[in-house]
């Protein structure tokens, strides 16, 4: 089984420049289904998580080519809107073609993606959104069997009670295929939300209104090929900065808008880091030993993102002093708790709250990824931890980080991945 290598206690420095966000290019390729052409995505991210997606796409009947960070998608001969259930199980976020299908062809059959590492994750929310459109779904057998089109699909109002990201995209995605007006109230107002509308107005898609609670679609219009550059992935960028943080040292990176990112550089300043954005890049430095902060507590956007929270709390573990932190979001997210304790880390968990009192300094050690954002959380544990760990189970890790290791390698960490 390999594993990450990493001897911590080397500052880290240099430039780096974030690759796209895994969040952001899975739902633009979704969307290019609405499209009865070729669309070209630039700065896709090599992940498993979108070779999945590709495969889906093919599936499907549709075109999918990659040359480096570019993707062709043409999918004018887009042939079957069933997708089996080992496709499905292998990434959550499958269920957004939901919407995609039912808005191009007016069907889509799929299995029910379940729960994850996280947690239940339910998708009653997808389903009810699209359900506000008028599309008919049949839950039967742990299958999905949804019909849109006809006289009934059409815009109207729908509200989440949640701002859910997922079922915000579907909604979007769904919508562009119906005919008149719909409102998505209490919409999710993650940037990625934006960046799928600047693709579909990209596309020709009447969508406006993302990145604030009410998303408006006037549905019903052909899509047209578009070209566009997927946005810097925000919680990569908060990856590699906490694993600065944690280590010591100077570095920037850059191809990311710091305001998506304002919450996270919010508590890194709070524990003691210099921090300076600019246009596309944010440089961080830290020195002394990381502060204990403010309660950290995981929300919708703009607030603290769930996605940050165990890589924010495995730099702070490390640091001195105690930060509770609160994960809002969903049910299972401490699961990397027990691996930072391998790793002398002091945080008692009560429910929903952790409270983390700095050791001053980690200790190397095998640990094992749980889940994507808790194995990069390890990863930055181990940066500046003292000694030699081991990180397995990297498919955790390889779903939403391209070339992690070799990425670190150029900013001076001792990291490497061995079989
Ligand atoms: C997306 C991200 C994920 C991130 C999460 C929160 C993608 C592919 N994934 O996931 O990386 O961690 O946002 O920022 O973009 N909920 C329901 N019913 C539903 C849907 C959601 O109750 O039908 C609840 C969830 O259990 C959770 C909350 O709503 O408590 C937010 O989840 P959601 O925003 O939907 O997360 P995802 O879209 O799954």
């Amino acid at each position: 089984m390999s594993c990450y290598e990493i001897t911590g206690g080397q500052a880290l420095s240099g430039s780096l420049a974030i690759h796209g966000a895994k969040n952001s290019v899975l739902p633009i390729l979704a969307a290019c289904l609405l499209v009865p052409g070729q669309c070209v995505l630039h700065n896709c991210p090599d992940l498993s998580d979108v070779s999945a997606t590709l495969d889906i796409l093919r599936l499907l009947g549709c075109r999918a080519d990659r040359e480096g960070d570019t993707i062709a998608i043409d999918a004018s001969a887009l042939s079957r809107s069933d997708i089996p259930d080992h496709l499905m199980r292998e990434m959550r976020s499958s269920v957004i073609f939901l919407g995609a299908l039912l808005a191009r062809i007016g069907t889509a059959e799929l299995s029910y993606p379940g729960g994850c590492e996280l947690g239940p994750r339910p998708i009653d929310l997808h389903l009810s959104a699209l359900r506000a459109l008028g599309a008919e779904i049949l839950e039967e057998q742990g299958a999905l069997v949804c019909r849109g089109g006809g006289k009934r699909f059409r815009g109207r109002e729908i509200c989440l009670s949640v701002p859910s990201v997922g079922a915000t995209e579907n909604a979007m995605l769904a919508a562009c295929g119906c005919p008149g007006l719909t409102t998505i109230v209490g919409a999710a107002q993650e940037p990625e939300i934006v960046d799928l509308q600047n693709f579909l107005q990209a596309a020709g898609a009447q969508v406006t209104g993302a990145g604030t609670p009410t998303v408006a679609i006037q549905g019903g219009r052909a899509l047209h090929p578009a070209e566009y550059a997927v946005m810097g992935d925000r919680i990569a960028a908060a990856t590699y900065l906490c694993g600065c943080a944690a280590a010591g040292g100077e570095i920037e990176v850059t191809g990311l808008a710091p305001d998506t990112l304002t919450a996270v550089l919010a508590c890194l300043k709070e524990a003691g880091c210099n921090l300076h954005t600019g246009p596309n890049r944010v440089a961080l430095a830290s020195s002394a030993p990381l502060r204990g902060i403010s309660p950290v507590r995981t929300a919708p956007y703009p607030s603290f993102p769930t996605d940050a929270q165990a890589i924010l709390m495995a730099a702070l573990a490390g640091g001195e002093g105690a930060t509770l932190f609160v994960e809002n979001i969903f049910d299972s997210r401490y699961r990397h708790v027990d691996e930072l304790r391998r790793m002398g880390a002091d945080i008692q968990i009560a429910g929903r709250a952790a409270m983390v009192s700095g050791v001053g300094r980690l200790h190397g050690a095998a640990v094992r990824s749980t889940d994507l954002r808790g194995g990069a959380a390890l990863v930055v544990a181990a940066l500046g931890a003292e000694g030699v760990s081991q990180v397995s189970e990297l498919r955790h890790i390889k779903r939403g980080y391209q070339a992690l290791d070799k990425n670190l390698r150029s900013l001076g960490a001792d990291i490497r991945e061995v079989p």
